[in-house]
């Protein structure tokens, strides 16, 4: 009788292991001009569109670069642009639940399109959901208290 074969479940975030999955800076490049189409295009993406001007060009590199270093890259946001809090970096935005989710939405597609394993997929999403929801978080509280 034949053994089944037991794949091996992936590890993702030690070392680089994530930033190889992802394709390295190349993949990440592609994901995220994947992620600013769909947030050009999207209906459901309008209102964050909006929240950006009008050249997402900017926006594509700083993305890319944060990744990167995110994913266990090169840290190459930092190299260029300094450190950076992303909860405090979007705290001038009205990003409320709908925004989050509408971003995840562009990051999930974008994903998708790459052709990654299902498993990393939802690695980098559930990942990904956790800044976003301090991003909501802080642009909630922030919002809440400037009406006071
Ligand atoms: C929760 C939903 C989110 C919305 C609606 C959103 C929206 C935006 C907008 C409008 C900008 C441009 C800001 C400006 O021009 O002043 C921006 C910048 C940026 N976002 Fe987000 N974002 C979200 C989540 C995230 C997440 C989860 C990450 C990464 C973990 C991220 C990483 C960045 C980075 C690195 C920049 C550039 C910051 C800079 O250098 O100033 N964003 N985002």
């Amino acid at each position: 009788m034949t053994q089944p074969t037991i794949q091996p479940t992936p590890v993702y975030g030690i070392g680089d292991t994530t930033y190889q999955a992802a394709g390295g800076l190349e993949g990440i490049t592609r994901l995220v001009d994947a992620f600013y189409n769909y947030m050009d295009t999207l209906p459901e993406a309008r209102r964050i569109r909006e929240m950006h001007v009008e050249d997402l060009n900017p926006s594509r590199q700083k993305l890319t670069y944060f990744l990167s270093g995110w994913m266990g890259g090169p840290k190459l946001y930092a190299k260029h642009f300094g450190s950076i809090s992303i909860p405090v970096a979007h705290s001038h935005l009205p990003i409320g639940m709908e925004d989050k989710d509408a971003w995840l939405l562009c990051m999930e597609k974008a994903l998708a399109d790459q052709g990654y394993e299902p498993a990393f997929q939802k690695y980098i999403i559930d990942k990904l959901s956790i800044p976003a929801e301090s991003i909501r978080l802080m642009c909630e509280f922030k919002a809440k208290n400037q009406d006071q």
